[in-house]
């Protein structure tokens, strides 16, 4: 079914130029004492989530990151540590500060040892809330790279066939990059949907469609709902035994796996809520073959998926990345919807800090 009805529009949103955005992130991120460089990633990750359509984790999150600080849950300044590193892997602590920064210098690592090895790898713990997980595949795609990103989250996903919450979202994103055609980035929580998309149902006042969540019961949860608990859980991708339940819930092990486990950071049932676990992983495709000849066999594929009839009713086929594409075409012309609640929020939250209001 079309989500549409989670997007934001004229009526539930306020249109603000993405420069102006990018600059309030970044000054409340300074006002509670995060250092410009740290605070010009976070806000430039966060942009680009809101300029994508991914509502959901874009800069209307800085309340509550700017929150987070000021309580002492993150750290900052934070040291971004290097537990261990061999030529191809790393082991980082975000040091307990802003996701974002580890994550983001994850794949930096990880992109560089590319270069140099064919491959780098980066497993960070001791980290928060990373948002969009998309965007660190991206940071490899712009550099002729395979990329590939993951992260773990607290508990709110049955196992399948289980009747309590026990495994988190767990994202899995993965970048490639095409010639003429867009860059394939696929980003996909592993439960049937983003837990902020709840929060966003809920706050928008509309009901959830049957297959997000269920009761302890197993009854299907249509009512949003904003807290966490025993009596309900979001369901693993397939949603039934039936429709494959059993492979979210084996991809999502899978990210506990890579990000949680391997790392040491933990695994879904031991973090708290806004606690990530990331992995980040960059692939030099120039070790394996001419970097045009890739492209252009990525715009064959795109293009050949392109021209698949479709269902009736439907418009065209996708790619993954399509869709975000589209919104950020139009949000970069036409300026970056923000959530009417949140930009006040925004806006109050800068004024209380005293520092300047953008937007
Ligand atoms: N940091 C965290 O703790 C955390 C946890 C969960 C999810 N997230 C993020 O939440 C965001 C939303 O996740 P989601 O699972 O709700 O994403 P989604 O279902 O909106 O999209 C998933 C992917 O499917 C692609 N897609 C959509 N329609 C398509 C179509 N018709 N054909 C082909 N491809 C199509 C999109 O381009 C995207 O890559 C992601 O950015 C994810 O990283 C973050």
């Amino acid at each position: 079914m079309s989500l549409d009805y989670l997007k934001l529009n004229d009526a539930n949103s306020v249109r603000v130029p993405a420069e102006n955005l990018h600059k309030q992130v970044s000054v409340i991120l300074q006002g509670v004492g995060t250092p410009q460089a740290h605070a010009e990633i976070t806000a430039e990750i966060l942009l680009s989530s809101s300029l994508r359509g991914v509502e959901t984790h874009g800069v209307g999150n800085v309340v509550r990151y700017s929150e987070s600080i000021e309580d002492g849950t993150y750290v900052v300044p934070q040291t971004v540590e290097v537990i261990s590193e061999t030529e191809t892997t790393v082991l980082l602590s975000c040091g307990n500060g802003l996701g974002f920064v580890a994550a983001h210098q994850g794949m930096e690592m990880s992109i560089a040892k590319a270069k140099k090895f064919g491959v780098g790898m980066s497993t960070i713990r001791d980290g928060h809330h990373i948002g969009m997980v998309g965007y660190y595949p991206m940071m490899a795609v712009a550099e002729d790279m395979i990329g590939m990103a993951m992260t773990n989250a607290s508990r709110s996903v049955r196992p399948a066939l289980g009747a309590r919450p026990r495994v988190g979202t767990n994202p899995i994103a993965f970048g490639a990059p095409a010639g003429d055609e867009r860059d394939f980035i696929f980003d996909m929580a592993t439960s049937t949907i983003a837990s902020g998309k709840i929060a966003l149902a809920k706050r928008l006042g509309v009901q959830m469609p049957v297959g997000w969540a269920v009761t302890a019961e197993g009854e299907p949860l249509t009512e949003p709902r904003g807290d966490r608990g025993e009596d309900w859980a979001m369901n693993p991708l397939g949603g039934t035994r039936e429709q494959g339940s059993h492979k979210g819930y084996g991809l999502g092990l899978m990210v506990d796996i890579l990000c949680g486990v391997l790392s040491g950071g933990g695994f879904g049932m031991q973090l708290a809520g806004g606690e990530n676990m990331t992995w980040t992983m960059a692939i030099d495709i120039a070790k394996f073959r001419d970097v045009d000849d890739f492209k252009a066999m990525m715009d064959d594929m795109i293009r050949d998926l392109h021209s698949t009839p479709t269902l009736p009713g439907e418009d065209r086929v996708l790619v993954a990345g399509d869709p975000e594409a589209d919104f950020e075409d139009d949000r970069l012309a036409n300026g970056v919807p923000v959530e009417n609640s949140q930009y006040d929020e925004i806006r109050a939250r800068a004024m209380a800090l005293g520092v300047e209001v953008f937007i």
